[in-house]
């Protein structure tokens, strides 16, 4: 079934279900350098006057050197028979299952950026800001202990909203 594009507050649901519950692929590189994982924490919004969405990713994921190295990622949202697979790709790193040519889903290529052809909804993005969670600013501290036990604090990426595409 072949994308539309559609405008970024065009984007249907809640967002807040989608990121939560449907989760979404963050894939970052370029054919034969690139890598997915999931996530389910992160925004959309309104930031600097532009569509933006935020999502946040430990220093030890593979998918993180990849969200350093380039300056797009692509949020790929699946439809709910694809949970098994999104579950691998949320449990098993890149550095030892493969998420790209060869694996169970069809990856394509984008902005720059690794998506997904499975994807009902993909959002493009391009880094605008970073910004490494600081324990010293947590002011409910027990956020500290409940999600960063391993000093592991997230990498929030800020990416502007490209462009947007839907199964049609
Ligand atoms: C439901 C779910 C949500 C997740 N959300 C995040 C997230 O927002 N940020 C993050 O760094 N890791 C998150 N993870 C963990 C990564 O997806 C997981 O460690 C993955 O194996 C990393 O793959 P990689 O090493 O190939 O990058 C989540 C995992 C699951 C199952």
């Amino acid at each position: 079934m072949p994308f539309k594009e559609i405008r970024a507050d065009g984007i249907g649901g809640n967002l807040i279900k989608r990121i939560r519950d449907q989760w979404m692929l963050i894939g970052a590189g370029t054919k034969g350098r690139a890598n997915s994982m999931i996530g389910s924490w992160g925004l959309m919004g309104e930031m600097w006057g532009r569509d933006v969405a935020v999502c946040v990713v430990r220093p030890q994921r593979f998918t993180y050197e990849f969200m350093e190295t380039n300056g797009t990622y692509a949020l790929s949202f699946l439809p709910g028979e694809y949970r098994s697979v999104l579950n691998s790709f949320g449990t098993r790193s890149g550095r030892e299952i493969n998420k790209v040519e060869g694996g169970p889903l069809t990856p394509a290529y984008r902005q720059g950026a690794l998506y997904y052809e499975e994807a009902e909804l993909v959002l493009f993005c391009r880094k605008l800001y970073y910004q490494d969670f600081d324990q010293n600013l947590f002011l409910d501290k027990a956020i500290v202990d409940s999600c960063y036990g391993d000093g592991d604090f997230h990498r929030a990426y800020y990416g502007e909203i490209l462009e947007v595409l839907v199964k049609e």
